[in-house]
């Protein structure tokens, strides 16, 4: 049975299901209608998610049981509901029903049951992880199961305890190693299996299908497997995993402080939650989603001229490469990060500004609406925002920062200080129990401003009279189906060293860069999407180099006024001009940042205040008011 006559199937047999009074169990017959139900890790035991590179060299057992696990499901079946193949499948093509969970009727056109550009960004994608987490766990304890007497009772015990990894894009890595993890971009992997050594293929660097003809897209069709910079759009194309690995050492300063500006800067929910530009502020005009999309479009690559870009880059293929659950875990774990910063904001209401395979365009989702495809139960209920507000009792993990520390906010925002403040000292996967030593540190979270507390806070050049530090951002409001594709917008300081787009990505005056997620058949969509590239840090350091002589808006707006450069490198590979893009704009926005006395605070930004006249006149370059620019377009 394929996967398209599995899934229509499974569509016949729904409408029963969903009939059927029974209580939690199934019954036989429901299990082979093949209806899977969301539950997550399940046990009564709550284990913490490790970071991957914890993970490998902490508990090289898990690690064992890991890339088994992968390779065995990567392995199983496409037209099984349950492998990671149809896992994988939920999210964006092939066009198919999941759990028979049918199309809507204005939704033809449409993807899969992912959710962008919607309040249900962080939640949907946090019931999609539990899923994978819970099928994957399957596979982990049966391998663990099959070692000889001698390692099984220590094998079962690290089975157990598992949960999925995350990978920290956003944290700095572990000294001396790449930020994409070698873990990832290995071709081959040695550990010891039930069979003793073994060595092969490692499925955390690709999925190999056996029938690709469900991707609906050229070149993914007839590629056979999953692609980072594919070297060609043949079948017979590489990965150039060195490109891959370039481009996200040069761009993790950037997500390390977009991460930070989202917890001290997002507040509430709807912004928080998705890259909708109805939902944005200028402090916070970033989301969750909006930097997690750069992750995808580092990830995919850039594509060369008529070469493709990789899985990731696309909404529709990403989840099949392995690095989208890696990915998509850390996103959670930032999700749960936030919550417990603003425990009292959970949940809002948007209109879909366009559909999915189940979601209507223009119906408002909220906190009590269906994540489709998700069951929750053998009764037809699928799982809510509201359901999943509890991660960690609903579906028994959590992540290391909560496992190490009493996980109240004072804690959590010492952990989010450390590993993504303007002065962290912590590396990723580093969240050890030390949370209340931290607070002793806190001189530290200043030890780039030398004696900022001590004296003479006024003669500092990196802060204002009343001791705040200047900060500066750079808004950028983008249209993000207009160009027929994912694309990406680079921000820098000074021209580029090279204006072929290939190399932007990986130069060096890049001081950001923004992915934009995106799929063609959607250019009706007129949604602007919004982002922030951080440019404190960089203008810091041209301080500390001596090339500016302080940080106040008289030294710094010249400065950008004559040096920020922005260039948009459009689908096909091709530079595009930011003025012919209706909606494009960059504007420049000021704001000081207090000191906070202690670790275990955050600081707290003053107004943001619109520079205009940085980017006035110049092409895609903010002439008006970005309310203005909005008002005009919708
Ligand atoms: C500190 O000074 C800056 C620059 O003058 C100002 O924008 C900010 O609002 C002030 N912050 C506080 C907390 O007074
Ligand atoms: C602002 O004006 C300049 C010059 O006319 C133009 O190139 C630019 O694209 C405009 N900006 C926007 C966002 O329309």
């Amino acid at each position: 049975m394929n996967f398209l006559t599995a899934v229509s199937t499974f569509a016949l047999a729904c409408s029963s299901v969903l009939a059927h009074p029974s209580g939690d169990i199934p019954t036989l017959e429901e299990r082979q209608n093949g209806i899977v139900v969301t539950s997550g890790a399940g046990g009564s035991t709550v284990y913490p998610r490790l970071e991957v590179r914890q993970m490998k060299d902490t508990r090289p057992n898990q690690y064992a049981l890991l890339v088994l696990a992968m390779q065995r499901w990567q392995s199983q079946s496409q037209s099984s509901q349950t492998s990671y193949f149809g896992i994988s499948s939920i999210h964006g093509v092939p066009r198919q029903n999941y759990n028979g969970v049918g199309q809507c009727q204005s939704c033809g056109g449409t993807d899969g049951y992912c959710c962008h550009d919607s309040v249900h960004f962080p939640a949907w994608h946090r019931v999609y992880v539990a899923l994978f987490e819970q099928e994957f766990l399957k596979l982990v304890k049966t391998i663990a199961n099959e070692y000889p007497d001698s390692q099984k009772s220590t094998m079962v015990a690290a089975a157990n305890q598992m949960r999925w990894p995350y990978w920290d894009w956003a944290a700095k890595p572990p000294a001396g190693r790449p930020h994409l993890p070698k873990i990832v971009t290995d071709y081959e992997v040695t550990v010891n299996g039930p069979k003793g050594t073994t060595t092969f293929r490692n499925p955390l660097f690709r999925y190999d299908f056996t029938d690709s003809s469900g991707m609906y897209y050229s070149p993914f069709t007839t590629w056979k497997r999953t692609y980072r910079y594919p070297s060609t759009n043949g079948v017979n194309a590489d990965s150039q995993t060195q490109s891959a690995t370039n481009a996200f050492n040069n761009v993790r300063q950037s997500l390390t402080d977009q991460i930070y500006q989202l917890f001290t800067n997002c507040h509430d929910y709807l912004h928080f939650s998705n890259d909708d530009a109805g939902s944005s502020s200028a402090g916070c005009s970033l989301s969750l989603e909006s930097i997690h999309n750069t992750i995808h479009s580092t990830a995919g690559g850039t594509g060369q001229g008529s070469v493709s870009a990789g899985h990731m880059f696309y909404l529709p293929t990403a989840a099949f490469d392995p690095l989208f659950w890696l990915h998509h875990c850390n996103v959670d774990r930032l999700f749960a990060m936030w919550q417990t910063l603003n425990p009292d904001k959970y949940g809002a209401q948007q209109v879909a500004p366009h559909s999915t395979w189940t979601i209507a365009q223009g119906s408002t989702q909220g906190p009590s609406s269906p994540l489709t495809p998700f069951y929750k139960n053998t009764n037809g209920q699928f799982w809510t925002t509201n359901d999943v507000r509890d991660w960690a009792n609903t579906f028994k993990y959590t992540y290391p920062e909560y496992s190490n520390s009493d996980g109240s906010k004072a804690s959590i925002t010492n952990y989010i200080n450390g590993l993504y403040g303007p002065n962290g000292n912590k590396v990723a996967g580093s969240s050890k129990r030390e949370a209340a030593l931290l607070d002793n540190l806190n001189l530290d979270v200043l030890k780039d401003v030398p004696d900022a507390l001590a004296d003479a806070l006024p003669s500092n050049p990196l802060a204002a009279a009343n001791g705040t530090l200047f900060q500066y951002f750079a808004n950028v409001q983008s249209p993000r189906y207009a160009l027929g594709g994912s694309y990406q917008i680079f921000v820098f300081n000074g021209l580029p060293t090279s204006e072929d787009p290939m190399t932007w990505i990986f130069d060096k005056n890049l001081i950001g860069p923004i992915g934009v997620v995106a799929q063609e058949g959607m250019e009706d969509s007129k949604l602007i999407t919004s982002n922030q590239i951080v440019l404190t840090r960089a203008l810091q350091g041209l301080v500390d180099g001596g090339a500016l002589s302080a940080m106040t808006e008289a030294i710094v707006a010249p400065f950008l006024t004559k040096n920020l450069q922005w260039r948009i490198l459009g689908p096909k590979g091709n530079s595009i001009d930011p003025g012919t893009v209706e909606g494009f704009v960059v504007s420049i926005f000021a704001s000081t940042a207090s000191q906070p006395s202690s670790a275990s605070v955050l600081p707290e930004f003053s107004e943001f205040i619109p520079l205009l006249d940085v980017t006035k006149g110049q092409s895609g370059g903010a002439n008006q008011t970005l309310t203005q620019y909005i008002s005009d377009l919708l």
